[in-house]
């Protein structure tokens, strides 16, 4: 499985914040927001990625992440010229992807909660076309919606409908097979002139290849559109590490104990970042171990 993150977008929303720095980059407490989906998709065991940036963007991540070596996966870059739907990505990606499943996160999106890292990978398993995630929202208008019968049969996708059918959500986490490039190709842009995820949803779903899983109650999946939601966010995350003195979202945790890097190469990680509470939490696990 090859992963995708898509952190393009200008971030017009979060403006001035967003005006010379890409949203990825800005801080959820204590390191940067792309490190959450990133690590969604190393909870799922993926350690092939392409990041998709803007052209002016893509030197920043590059200096952020590297081609994640020292993380033991592997990193790549691409660019997108102008924000023009989610599903360029896949186009932009085509030979990256070369026919194999890929799963798009948006880089914007974070989750938490106890077995993500089973849910990924049951999901990724279990994937015959592709599979989506619905969460029930407050604010379903916002978001693509999906409206299911009781057995759980698709009834309609709509992207941020004025009258949602139903309050729930489709995450920023699409899992698929190697046939989404071809549909990206396909697609016709919408009235707002961009592609759009929910027509690559509606493909599949033509053909019975559309999978809905829930997140229960016991997942967040956290808004990070807003200047609240990017607080709320960093509140959520801090709650979390200081009662239980364990890091969310830590990639380099995560490549330790996943086996990608061992003890020494963790406490190296660990003194490079030295001086702060997370360098220090890199040698404190690696001692742990
Ligand atoms: C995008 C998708 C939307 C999805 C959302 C999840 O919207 O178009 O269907 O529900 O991501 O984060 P955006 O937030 O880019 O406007």
């Amino acid at each position: 499985m090859k992963g995708l993150i898509l952190a393009g977008g200008s971030g017009t929303r979060l403006y001035p914040i967003t005006r010379a720095v890409n949203k990825q980059l800005l801080p959820i407490f204590n390191k940067p927001l792309i490190y959450y989906p990133l690590t969604t998709l190393m909870l799922g065991g993926i350690q092939d990625f392409l990041i998709v940036t803007s052209p002016a963007d893509r030197a920043p991540f590059e200096n952020l992440l590297g081609d994640g070596k020292s993380w033991g996966i592997r990193i790549s870059y691409a660019e997108q010229a102008r924000p023009g739907g989610l599903p360029e990505a896949f186009k932009i990606g085509a030979d990256y992807i070369a026919g194999s499943p890929c799963t798009l996160i948006l880089g914007d999106n974070v989750f938490f909660g106890d077995n993500l890292s089973g849910i990924m990978q049951s999901a990724f398993d279990a994937n015959t076309g592709m599979t989506v995630f619905g969460y029930r929202v407050n604010d379903p208008q916002n978001f693509g919606v999906v409206e299911m019968d009781k057995a759980g049969k698709v009834l309609s996708l709509e992207e941020k409908p004025a009258n949602p059918k139903s309050s729930t959500a489709v995450t920023g986490l699409y899992v698929c097979d190697g046939r989404v490039v071809e549909i990206a190709r396909n697609l016709k842009p919408s009235t707002r002139g961009e592609l759009e995820i929910v027509d690559v949803m509606k493909s599949y779903l033509a053909d019975g290849l559309l999978k809905v899983r829930p997140f229960g109650r016991g997942i967040a999946w956290l808004d990070t559109g807003s200047p609240q939601g990017l607080l709320q966010a960093s509140h959520f995350v801090e709650t979390i590490e200081s009662r239980q003195g364990v890091m969310v979202a830590c990639p380099e945790e995560i490549a330790f104990r996943r086996g990608y890097i061992d003890k020494a190469q963790l406490l190296r990680l660990g003194q490079t970042l030295a001086k702060t509470a997370y360098g220090r939490y890199l040698q404190q696990i690696a001692e742990e171990a």
